[in-house]
C-alpha cells in the first residue's frame, strides 16, 4: 500500500463515512475500554488542572464537551468532520464548529482554553504535527494541553516499536463500520519528543489500566506552553 492509503485526508475520509456507525457506539456505550476506563480517565485528567474553559480538539459527536458541562467547564468541540459537528449541536452541552487540524493549525480559530484536550483524536502525521506545533496559542497563559492516545506498547502488537503508518481496522465494532482509518503509530519517546518540539512541557504522565488485562488502556500526556 503507498501514497494514497496512507495519509492524513485518507483519516478524514474514513471518519466522514463512519459519522453515523461511531456516533451509535459512543452513545450506545458500546466501546468497552471507553466505559470501564478512558472515559473517566479523560474526565479526571481535564478536572485537574481546573479549569474554566476547554477547547476539545476532534471532538467527534461531542461526548467529552457534554460530560465537561455537567463539572461546570464551558466547552468548544471542534472536528472536520459536519455531520458529527451536526449531531453534536443536536445533544448540546457547548459550542461546536467544523473545523481542521490545519484550521487550528492556521489560528482560524480564536478560541483560547484553559486546557486543549485531544482524545484519541491525533492519528494522523503531518496535520497532528503542524496542529501540536500551534497548539500553545490556542492556551491561556498556565494552560494545559492534554491528549489520550492508544497506549503505544498495548497497540504496537506484533509490528516493530518504532514510528510509522498502520492500516487500520474495526476489529470489535459492529458491521456498520466500513473503510478503516489508518493510522499514524508513535512510541512513547516520539509523543513526548514531539510535544517538547512543539514546546510544550510535559508536566504528568498517565497509563490508566483496564481492569480485566491489568495493561494500560491508554497513555495520557499533560503539558502545559514551556
Ligand atoms: C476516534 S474519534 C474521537 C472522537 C472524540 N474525541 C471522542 O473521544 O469520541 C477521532 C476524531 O478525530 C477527528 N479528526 C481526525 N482527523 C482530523 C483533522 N485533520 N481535523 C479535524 N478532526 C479530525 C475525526 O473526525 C474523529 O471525529
Amino acid at each position: 500500500m503507498s501514497g494514497h492509503w496512507f495519509s492524513d485526508a485518507r483519516i478524514v475520509e474514513s471518519w466522514r463515512a463512519n459519522a453515523e456507525p461511531w456516533t451509535s457506539a459512543v452513545r450506545g456505550n458500546q466501546i468497552e475500554s471507553r466505559a470501564l476506563v478512558t472515559n473517566s480517565a479523560i474526565i479526571d485528567a481535564v478536572l485537574s488542572r481546573s479549569p474554566g474553559s476547554a477547547l476539545d480538539i476532534g471532538c467527534g459527536e461531542g461526548w467529552l464537551v457534554r460530560a465537561l458541562a455537567a463539572y461546570g467547564i464551558r466547552a468548544v468541540g471542534v472536528d472536520v468532520v459536519p455531520s458529527l459537528i451536526e449531531r453534536a449541536r443536536q445533544a448540546g452541552g457547548g459550542e461546536f464548529m467544523v473545523a481542521s487540524y490545519e484550521d487550528l493549525a492556521a489560528g482560524e480559530i480564536l478560541k483560547k482554553a484553559d486546557v486543549a484536550v485531544a482524545n484519541f483524536s491525533l492519528i494522523g502525521r503531518e496535520s497532528v504535527e503542524n496542529l501540536l506545533r500551534s497548539v500553545s496559542d490556542l492556551l491561556n497563559p498556565a494552560g494545559a494541553f492534554i491528549l489520550q492516545t492508544l497506549h503505544p506498547v498495548t497497540a504496537c502488537g506484533d509490528q516493530p516499536y518504532e514510528d510509522g503508518w498502520r492500516p487500520g481496522s474495526w476489529a470489535g465494532f459492529s458491521e456498520a463500520f466500513s473503510d478503516p482509518a489508518p493510522w499514524y503509530f508513535r512510541t512513547v519517546e516520539s509523543w513526548t519528543r514531539l510535544l517538547i518540539e512543539s514546546r510544550l512541557a510535559v508536566v504528568e504522565t498517565r497509563e490508566p489500566l483496564h481492569p480485566k488485562t491489568g495493561l494500560p488502556a491508554s497513555l495520557i500526556l499533560i503539558a502545559t506552553a514551556s
